[in-house]
């Protein structure tokens, strides 16, 4: 998930650190926008440091890049933590002098706010008034707690602890359950391959398919975000899929290994699975390849029609896997990617796969037709090796990668 973590300038501006920390060790991404207040408190490079992304306070700061526009419009989430009394004033009445109010307008995400300053404050009239109004406007203010505030003051206005602030955040997000707070792969490695396989016909040339990793990417980030340590495996990615796993600053924390051909991703994913708890095929990996890939191009003879190309069969990866474990007690789970047609519906053919491949958990979506391939959204019917259905999941890529490791979980000794 993308996240921007606003700082106003209150005291407790400190815990943003470790609420950053948090979110990173998620596997979120985080931008930092603190007000020119909150680096009074926090210096940017701690920021900077921990996001792995710039710091900057003001709409001036890269003028070309129309910074608040771009970070409003690409973020899944916003929260502010904390939020001063002055940031809720001007959130409340809509202003936008500096770079994070600017942003807040431009995002259409979620907006989750968390209030601290002194009791007074707090429950001054106008705080309580611009609280209302945000609220009525359907951003989520968070609670203050109570306890300890700056001196030796006591009362409600409290920043809460970092851990609840992202529990309450995330969930707001519709990534709370599974994505956000539950830890439920902590300690679990896993393998994710994702994309889809090219199989050289020459040095130009391949057969390769419409997987853009989508899916595979999602399920990676949903498993960073419970916890796990996770290998992705990622086969020729749609650019902007690439940008959000290449690694570098916010990109997700997992290790990635670049493969193309069926033949570098079984050996990646054998590689990187004989540690893995769970190996979840989620790449489209050609059934077959060419016999023989000459070193020089192919060329076109005038008058000769096209020579054929001799197809040999690739190696059933994940039936391998399935068969073998490459770890005691592993779970595997496949794809399977169909149209359906004369000879049984997307689930028959699904069924059937999943019967023959020996996997734990089969995900059969329908693809073709501007479904499945390259979109945002999936739809997805989870069965059992038997080939009984034991889950269904709509909606964005990522709610479906969440349903599917609810379901590996369940099956994790
Ligand atoms: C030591 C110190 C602590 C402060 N703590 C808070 C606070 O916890 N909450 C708050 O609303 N304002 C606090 N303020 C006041 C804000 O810094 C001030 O209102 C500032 O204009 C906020 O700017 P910003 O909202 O752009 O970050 C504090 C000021 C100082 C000097």
């Amino acid at each position: 998930m993308r996240i921007l973590l606003g700082v106003s300038g209150g005291i407790a501006a400190y815990k943003a650190v470790l609420l950053l920390r948090l979110l990173r060790e998620q596997g979120h991404a985080v931008r930092v926008i603190p007000t020119r207040a909150a680096l009074e408190f926090v210096g940017a490079p701690t920021f900077e440091a921990l996001s792995g992304e710039p710091v900057s306070t003001e709409v001036f700061d890269d003028v070309p890049g129309v910074q608040h526009v771009a970070l409003g419009k690409g973020a899944d989430l916003v929260i502010v933590a904390p939020a001063t009394a002055d940031f809720l004033a001007r959130a409340a009445t809509g202003r936008a002098d500096d770079l994070l109010t600017t942003t807040l307008l431009a995002a259409s995400c979620p907006v989750v706010l968390a209030p601290a300053m002194h009791t007074e404050m707090w429950e001054h009239p106008a705080t309580r008034a611009n609280v209302a109004t945000l609220r009525e406007r359907g951003v989520h203010v968070i609670e203050p707690a109570s306890g300890r505030l700056t001196g030796v003051d006591t009362g409600p206005g409290r920043l809460p602890e970092p851990e609840d602030i992202a529990r309450e955040a995330l969930s707001v997000a519709g990534a709370g359950g599974a994505q956000g707070s539950v830890q439920d792969l902590a300690g679990r490695t896993v393998v994710v391959s994702a994309g889809g396989t090219r199989e050289p016909i020459d040095p130009v040339r391949f057969i390769g398919n419409r997987s853009s990793g989508r899916q595979g990417v999602a399920l990676a980030q949903a498993a960073l975000a419970r916890g796990a340590t996770v290998t992705l495996v990622a086969a020729n990615l749609a650019q902007d899929v690439t940008d959000q796993v290449e690694a570098g600053p916010g990109r997700a924390a997992c290790t990635v290994v670049r493969v193309e051909s069926t033949a570098e991703l079984r050996e990646a994913v054998r590689t990187a699975g004989a540690d893995a708890d769970v190996v979840v095929m989620a790449a489209a990996v050609a059934d077959f390849r060419p016999a023989a890939t000459p070193d020089a191009k192919i060329k076109k003879v005038p008058g000769q029609g096209p020579a054929p190309i001799e197809l040999v069969e690739n190696p059933d990866i994940l039936a391998e896997i399935a068969h073998e474990r490459l770890r005691p007690g592993q779970v595997v789970v496949g794809f399977a990617a169909e149209t359906g047609d004369a000879s049984g519906s997307v689930l028959d053919h699904g069924r059937t796969k999943a019967r023959r491949k020996g996997a734990d958990l089969i995900a059969v979506n329908a693809v073709g037709s501007g479904r499945g391939f390259g979109t945002d959204a999936n739809d997805v019917t989870v069965l059992d090796g038997a080939g009984d259905v034991v889950g269904q999941a709509a909606g964005s890529k990522r709610e479906v990668a969440d349903a599917l490791w609810d379901a590996v979980v369940k099956r994790l000794p």
